[in-house]
C-alpha cells in the first residue's frame, strides 16, 4: 500500500493505449530507436517530462471558460497579473507562451557576446538562450552532489561563485541564475541560505539575481521536510522568501502552473521590463496575453493558487518517494533524496558494461518502453554529451541517467507500480542489454532528432 492518497478524484477519463510486443519493436525500428519519435498513441505509461502534461482541475477548466480573449487589457491579464504579484512579489508581470520564449527574451536584454551567465545549471534550454546571445553559460553545481545524496543538492557553490565574481573575468558576469529546483542536477532543491548568500555575494559585485521558476512550489515544499525548525511554515510563505531575495524570474508555467501551456517573465525593473516588452512583441504578440489564450491566462491564475496547498505537494512529494522505493526494490540504482518532479535512475551504473559513447542511458530507455511502452527521458551522452570536433569519438556526458518525470495529477499509485514492475523485467536481465551507435544527428538539441541503431552483442562482454 502506497503511504499517501491522491488528494482528489477523477471526473474525466482519457483511455491509455496497450500496444503488444510486435507493435513497440515495431515502433521503436521505425522511430529510429529514439524515443522523442515515437508516437504518443504507441504509450502505455508516458514519463517523459512533467511539463505541459498535467490534469487541470474543475476550477481551472472552468475558470477557462469566463476567458477574456481582448486583444488587449483583458480581464484574464488582469487576473493573471494580480495572482502573480501576490504570489511573488514582482510588481511588473509579462505572460509568454511557454519558458524558453521568457528566456530567450530576458537574456537577450541582459547579455551580448563576451558576457557570462553563471548558474547553479543552466536548463538546456536557458543554456541555448545564452550561447545564442553570444554569452557563455557556467554551471557551478555542488560538486559534492553528484557523488553523495544531500538536502540541497541543487545549491550553487558559493566557493566557486565567489571565485569567479573576484576573479578575472569577474566583469564579464552580467547576471546569477538559480534554476529551482535544479532540473538539470537530479531535481533537487535550492536551500533559502544558499539564496540569500548568492544574493549578497550580487549585491557586492553590481550583478541581478534571477530565478528560473519552473519548479518553485515544489523546491519550497522540499525545502520545508528537509529543513529543521520550517515545518509551521507554508509553502507560499518559504516561496515567498526566495522570490524576495532575487531581482525577478522567468517560469515555464507547464510545470508549477499546473496547466498545458505558458509562462512568465516578472520583475522588479520597471526599465527592464519595458525593453523586455519591446522585445516580446516582436515574437510573442501584445504584452497582455504573450502569445497566450484568455482562457490559458485564466488556467495557469487557478493552477498557481491550487499549486501551493500543502496537501497537493506533500502528495506530490510522497508519491515520487514512495516510486523511488518501488524502482530501487525492481533493481535500479536510484539517485537520492528523490525530489518532487523526477525519480532519476544511474543506467551508467546498471549497465556498467556499456561505455558511454555506446548511451547506455538511452540503452536503459529503449529497454523499459520494449517492456512495457513505458516512455521515459534519458539524460545521458544523447543529451548531454557532444560530438568530438576533430571527427572522434563523442565526449561523454559527465552522467547516465535516466529520468522518470512525474505529471502532475495525471498517474496513479496502480500505475506507477506497473512501472515499477516493467523496471524489475528490465532491471533481471541488464547483463544482456545491448548499447546503440547514432547513425543521423543533427543541431544542439540532437536527442529530439537523431536516429540510432543498435549494436550486436560482443562477445568479450
Ligand atoms: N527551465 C527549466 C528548469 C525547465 O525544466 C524547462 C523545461 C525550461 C526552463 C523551458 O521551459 O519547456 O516551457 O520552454 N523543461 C522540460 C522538461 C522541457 O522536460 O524538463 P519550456
Amino acid at each position: 500500500m502506497p503511504p499517501f492518497m491522491e488528494p482528489f478524484r477523477i471526473k474525466s477519463v482519457e483511455p491509455i493505449p496497450f500496444p503488444t510486443v510486435g507493435q513497440r519493436k515495431a515502433a521503436l525500428d521505425a522511430a529510429g530507436y529514439n524515443l522523442f519519435r515515437i508516437p504518443a498513441r504507441a504509450i502505455t505509461i508516458d514519463l517523459l517530462t512533467d511539463s505541459g502534461t498535467s490534469a487541470m482541475s474543475a476550477a481551472q477548466w472552468s475558470a477557462m471558460l469566463s476567458g477574456d480573449e481582448s486583444y488587449a487589457g483583458a480581464r484574464s491579464f488582469e487576473r493573471f497579473e494580480t495572482v502573480v504579484r501576490d504570489l511573488m512579489g514582482y510588481r511588473e508581470v509579462i505572460p509568454v507562451h511557454q519558458g524558453r520564449a521568457a528566456e530567450r527574451i530576458v537574456l537577450h536584454e541582459l547579455l551580448g557576446p563576451g558576457d557570462i551567465s553563471v548558474s547553479n545549471t543552466h536548463f538546456d534550454s536557458t543554456r541555448a538562450s545564452v550561447e545564442a546571445a553570444g554569452a557563455q553559460a557556467v554551471d557551478l553545481p555542488i560538486a559534492a552532489a553528484a557523488a553523495t545524496p544531500m538536502p540541497f543538492g541543487g545549491d550553487i557553490d558559493l566557493d566557486a561563485l565567489v571565485a569567479l565574481l573576484g576573479g578575472e573575468s569577474g566583469d564579464r558576469v552580467r547576471c546569477v541564475v538559480l534554476t529551482i529546483t535544479n532540473n538539470a542536477n537530479g531535481g533537487q532543491p535550492v536551500s533559502v541560505g544558499n539564496v540569500s548568500v548568492v544574493r549578497r555575494l550580487c549585491d557586492q559585485h553590481g550583478v541581478p539575481l534571477f530565478l528560473d521558476a519552473a519548479r518553485f512550489a515544489e523546491n519550497a515544499y522540499l525545502v520545508i521536510t528537509r529543513s529543521a525548525g520550517l515545518s509551521d511554515t507554508t509553502p507560499k510563505e518559504i516561496a515567498r522568501a526566495i522570490f524576495d531575495l532575487a531581482d525577478g524570474c522567468w517560469a515555464s508555467l507547464k510545470k508549477d502552473g499546473i496547466a498545458n501551456i505558458g509562462g512568465l517573465i516578472a520583475l522588479r525593473d520597471e526599465e527592464l521590463a519595458a525593453r523586455c516588452r519591446g522585445r516580446l512583441i516582436e515574437t510573442e504578440g501584445y504584452p497582455t496575453y504573450g502569445g497566450l489564450a484568455g482562457r490559458d491566462l485564466e488556467a495557469l491564475a487557478q493552477g498557481l493558487l491550487e499549486v501551493t496547498e500543502p496537501e497537493y505537494l506533500r502528495y506530490r512529494a510522497e508519491s515520487a518517494q514512495w516510486f523511488a522505493d518501488l524502482l530501487e526494490r525492481a533493481g535500479l540504482p536510484v539517485l537520492r533524496p528523490a525530489g518532487c518532479h523526477a525519480v532519476y535512475v544511474d543506467a551508467g551504473q546498471l549497465l556498467d558494461h556499456i561505455p558511454a559513447a555506446e548511451l547506455p542511458a538511452t540503452a536503459l530507455a529503449n529497454e523499459l518502453y520494449l517492456a512495457g511502452a513505458v516512455r521515459v527521458t534519458e539524460l545521458g551522452t544523447l543529451v548531454f554529451g557532444r560530438p568530438d570536433p576533430a571527427g572522434g569519438a563523442d565526449i561523454p556526458a559527465p552522467r547516465e541517467l535516466v529520468r522518470f518525470a512525474l505529471p502532475r495529477r495525471v498517474y496513479t499509485a496502480n500505475h506507477l507500480q506497473y512501472v515499477a514492475e516493467v523496471a524489475e523485467l528490465v532491471a533481471a536481465k541488464a547483463a544482456d542489454i545491448r548499447g546503440y551507435r547514432i547513425v543521423e544527428q543533427s543541431g544542439a538539441m540532437r536527442q529530439f532528432t537523431a536516429r540510432l541503431a543498435p549494436l550486436a552483442a560482443r562477445a568479450n562482454r
